[in-house]
């Protein structure tokens, strides 16, 4: 491959001119207002993705690849475009030595030894008693001899040498065959065959170049399940997905890429005439595998077994590897690598889960309708995770939700688009039956914010009137500097006939968390704070409730007042949470049930409210009306001495 080629292979088109003309896809390709002539009107410019072309058909007519494309467009001369292009790809320019052309010659050389190994493994499984296993065992797995064909099985057979035998025949030296990866060094010297008794599992890249070879085990105790090529020249696992010589034409025109975990996927997938499927081979997807599929379609999904899918450690891009014994497999993605890819590559990305225990090649087998279904059922990255980290959680636990929240956030936060962003806000928001504003911004954001509202308020002496988030602040602030005041007003809201303070009356994941190490606290008074709070706090958290407390000065605290303010303040906060719980049990109402099936434009079905809804909402409105009545009281209590109650 020359220089010019890599470059081109490396880099996207679409991207490239992307940067300097408003490009709009339409079909395969994509469309703007040509940069080389005066137009507004149609927009005759066109990019091809699949050829890294472009064209104009208005006014000028011209067309050409990348490189001519910013040679006209920046007015480099070639060699400029070349090491700007160059340095961007990645590729290392230098001038075409011999050396360079002797090492082309060395890789012709050992894929054409590869190629004759394909041979030799098909002879040994269609002709040996032996090979005989290794092709039952896939017709066991129901591959057609027709798709054994295509993706040209072979076998392997159990020797040390017969395949170094066959290859001294066709004339390669031994050299050559370690540098391939079909033979292995002993520490004594000498060499062996490296696959033995293998299912042979030829691999090539997206050209069509075969790479290396992938081995699958025939016995169950033959170990690992899958022997790859080792890494060399011409096989680099990081830079190759399986199956895309042969799916790329299908990604293109099904507008999708399917990515699977496993070879057999891909094949069983194809002979169900699901051509558009490639596994990374075990190895974590990484950007250039996205960029490499992104070339033939934008819209990818990810298709994983149940256990990868659903587990909140691999979402989360904690674990670091699947405890197996009979693999060495990466996990497959992490979900801020996906976001990444999303927003640096424009991909759109979906996720499917599988069912439990059954891989795409097992599905298809079962059922061909089964693997189109399941490709509709995918989910963007986002909405996927909402869905894993809240499978068998309590969404009414206010701890839960708190949780919840502070798993999501982030990722909210790593959406690229903003239209997006705020409709996975709005969307997780009402799942979970919380304020949206509490699955807001960056913690920095919302650490500035609240010092903010903390500092505005050090000093200011009606608390009552301030807005909801500053009442909670205040709150807040008092509980960490006395962790009794706390006491004082659950014994008042127990006169009420009310709920405890928790977590849940406070908005947002911050505060939520604050708050439930404070009450933590309190219920451990011998303990104290310090441990409690500020150590099981995240750092950006603790500063912020740092700041809720410095914002009450020592002297504030010794106004007798004090109480009397902490007390109403949170009279207050319980009194609109009261209220929301309230609409949300309406807004639930309101939704149709599950099985009421589509619901027609108009209105939803109402739901009936159950017996302890009913009992819920009485008690909601109950407690409701005693505090409108305590605080409506609130002069006349004061008079009263209430707060001096201890
Ligand atoms: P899996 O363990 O999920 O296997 O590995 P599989 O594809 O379902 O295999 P079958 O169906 O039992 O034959 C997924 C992929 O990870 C790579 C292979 O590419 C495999 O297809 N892998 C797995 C390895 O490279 N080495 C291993 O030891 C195991
Ligand atoms: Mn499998």
């Amino acid at each position: 491959m020359t220089v010019i080629d890599e470059i081109k292979d490396r880099l996207d088109a679409v991207e490239i001119i992307g940067e300097t003309v408003k490009l709009r896809k339409t079909g395969k390709n994509y469309t703007g207002f040509c940069p080389f002539h005066h137009n507004t009107r149609t927009p005759a410019f066109v990019v091809f993705p699949e050829t890294g072309t472009w064209r104009c058909f208005g006014a000028c007519n011209d067309g050409g690849d990348i490189f001519k494309f910013v040679m006209q467009k920046e007015g480099w001369d070639f060699p400029e475009a070349l090491a700007r292009l160059a340095e961007r790809a990645g590729v290392e320019l230098r001038p075409h030595t011999e050396a360079e052309e002797a090492q082309d010659e060395v890789n012709e050389r050992l894929r054409s030894l590869l190629e004759t190994l394909i041979t030799f493994y098909r002879d040994q499984m269609l002709h040996t008693p032996a090979g005989q296993k290794a092709l039952v065992y896939l017709q066991g797995r129901d591959l057609l001899d027709q798709t054994i064909a295509d993706f040209e099985l072979g076998y392997a057979p159990e020797s040390w040498d017969a395949a170094m035998n066959y290859l001294r025949e066709k004339g390669y030296s031994p050299d050559e065959m370690t540098r391939a990866g079909v033979v292995s060094e002993r520490d004594s010297g000498g060499c062996y065959d490296r696959f033995r008794h293998r299912v042979m599992i030829p691999i090539r890249d997206g050209r069509g170049r075969i790479a290396g070879f992938g081995a699958r085990s025939l016995d169950k105790d033959q170990l690992p399940k899958y022997l790859n090529s080792p890494q060399n020249q011409l096989f680099d696992k990081g830079r190759i997905l399986y199956g895309l010589d042969k799916a790329r034409k299908e990604i293109r025109k099904q507008d999708q890429a399917v990515i699977v975990e496993g070879y057999l996927d891909v094949i069983g997938l194809y002979q169900a005439g699901f051509m558009n499927a490639v596994s990374p081979m075990g190895t974590a997807l990484n950007e250039f595998h996205m960029r490499t599929l992104k070339r033939y379609s934008r819209r990818i999904v990810l298709a994983l077994d149940a256990d990868a899918a659903g587990d909140k450690g691999t979402l989360r891009g904690l674990s670091l590897a699947r405890e197996s014994m009979d693999r060495e497999v990466e996990p497959v993605f992490t979900v801020k690598g996906l976001l990444r890819y999303e927003s640096r590559l424009d991909a759109e990305i979906r996720v499917a889960a599988l069912p439990d225990g059954v891989d795409p090649d097992e599905l298809v087998a079962e059922s061909r309708e089964a693997w189109p279904a399941l490709l509709e059922s995918a989910l963007p990255v986002v909405s996927y995770v909402f869905q894993v980290v809240t499978k068998d959680l309590n969404l009414e636990d206010p701890k839960v939700k708190a949780q919840v929240a502070a798993e999501m956030i982030p990722l909210i936060e790593d959406v690229s688009d903003r239209v997006e962003r705020e409709a996975y806000r709005q969307m997780i928001a009402r799942k979970l039956q919380i304020d949206e504003r509490s699955l807001i911004g960056s913690s920095r954001g919302r650490l500035a914010g609240n010092l903010r509202t903390a500092q505005a308020r050090a000093g200011q002496v009606h608390r009552f009137s301030g807005k909801r988030s500053a009442q909670e602040d205040f709150c807040l602030g008092l509980f960490l500097r006395q962790p009794e005041l706390l006491t004082m007003i659950n014994n008042r809201l127990r006169a009420l006939d009310l709920e405890d303070v928790s977590p849940g009356d406070f908005m947002g994941t911050d505060r939520q968390m604050i708050a439930s190490q404070v009450i933590e606290a309190a219920r451990h008074q011998d303990q104290g704070l310090d441990e409690r709070v500020w150590d099981r706090l995240d750092t950006d958290v603790a500063e912020a409730a740092a700041a809720l407390r410095d914002a009450i000065s020592e002297d504030e605290l010794d106004l007798p007042q004090m109480r009397e303010e902490a007390l109403f303040s949170f009279l207050m906060i319980r009194q609109k949470n009261l209220k929301t719980r309230l609409d949300a049990i309406k807004f639930k109402l309101e939704q149709p049930t599950e099985d009421s099936g589509t619901v027609s434009d108009g209105e939803g079905v109402q739901q009936t409210p159950t017996r302890d809804l009913l009992k819920e909402i009485q008690t909601l409105l109950s407690g409701k009306k005693r505090l409108d009545v305590a605080l409506a009281q609130r002069n006349g209590m004061m008079q009263d001495g209430m707060v001096s109650e201890r």
